[in-house]
């Protein structure tokens, strides 16, 4: 399975932050937002990722992440040159997905739950056969995001890209696995009132076909849309009491790697020597006296 991380956009409602910087680029807490979506593809055990980003941006993430080598891993990159919508991703990564299924994770969105690395590789076993897995997550505001309906029988029904009255308080977070047909599903995605080909129109496509797995996230998950300096700071908050009160750490991509057997103890040694300065390095260091 392919994976791609989508870190476009202009991030308006982060002006000023994002002015100069990408959003995906602004720290969560001690590390960059891009580590939380590209830990979901680690956990998912997937080894090939696509970043998609903007002409102005995309020197930065190479900057950052590389071919990927340094984490046992292959990032490949592609530029989006305006904000076409989320489906996109998939045209521009037509010749990076091949004939595999595919992974989208949105370089915004921050999860973090224990059982996550089962979470995934159940979503990711649902389309062995075909289809798209995705999750609904219990939303305070609904209106913000996809959302799920369902009917009395609690099956679902729909999807809405941000409807004026929510059917349920389930929003559908930034996280998609989807068949090889996704590919050409997106291509004949019709353009939004907004103008762009949505996500919510491709999973509405799968539904159609009876082909669309929604896996409800409950108790247990954490799932933060950091869209705005609020969001930021919430997932901020977040992740220092976490690592603070149990000391493990959240999405430290080289821990995942390690554990995942991308790299090996000598690789994570190295890279935790790199960065001895800072308590991000020492935690690294640290994993080995386990
Ligand atoms: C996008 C999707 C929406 C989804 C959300 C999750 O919205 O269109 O369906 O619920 O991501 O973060 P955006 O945040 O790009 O407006």
């Amino acid at each position: 399975m392919k994976g791609i991380i989508l870190a476009g956009g202009a991030g308006t409602r982060l002006y000023p932050n994002t002015i100069a910087v990408s959003k995906q680029l602004l720290p969560i807490y001690d590390k960059p937002l891009i580590y939380y979506p590209l830990s979901m593809l680690l956990l998912a055990k997937i080894r090939d990722v696509l970043v998609i980003s903007t002409p102005r941006d995309i020197n930065d993430y190479k900057t950052l992440l590389g071919d990927g080598s340094r984490i046992g891993i292959n990032i490949s990159y592609a530029v989006q040159d305006k904000p076409r919508g989320l489906a996109d991703a998939f045209i521009l990564g037509a010749d990076f997905i091949g004939n595999d299924n595919v992974c989208l994770v949105l370089g915004d969105n921050v999860f973090y739950g224990a059982t996550m690395s089962q979470v995934l590789a159940d979503a990711k076993n649902k389309i062995v056969d075909g289809g798209a897995t995705i999750f609904g997550y219990p939303v305070k505001n609904p209106r913000e995001f996809g959302v799920v309906e369902f009917n009395e029988a609690k099956k679902v029904i729909s999807i809405e890209e941000k409807p004026k009255q929510p059917k349920s308080n389930y929003a559908v977070p930034g996280l998609y696995f989807y068949d090889n047909n996704v590919v050409e599903i997106a291509k004949n995605v019709k353009p939004s009132a907004r103008g762009e080909i949505e996500i919510t129109s491709v999973n509405n496509a799968y539904l159609e076909q009876g082909l669309l797995n929604v896996t409800l996230m409950g108790r247990g998950m954490t799932w933060f849309d950091t869209g705005s300096p609020k969001g930021m700071h919430k997932a901020s908050g977040f992740v220092k009491t976490v690592q603070e009160m149990q000391g493990f750490y959240i999405s430290c991509i080289e821990e995942i790697a390690w554990r995942k057997k991308f790299i090996d103890d000598a690789q994570l040694i190295k890279i935790g020597k790199e960065l001895e300065m800072t308590d991000y390095g020492k935690y690294i260091l640290s994993l080995l006296e386990e």
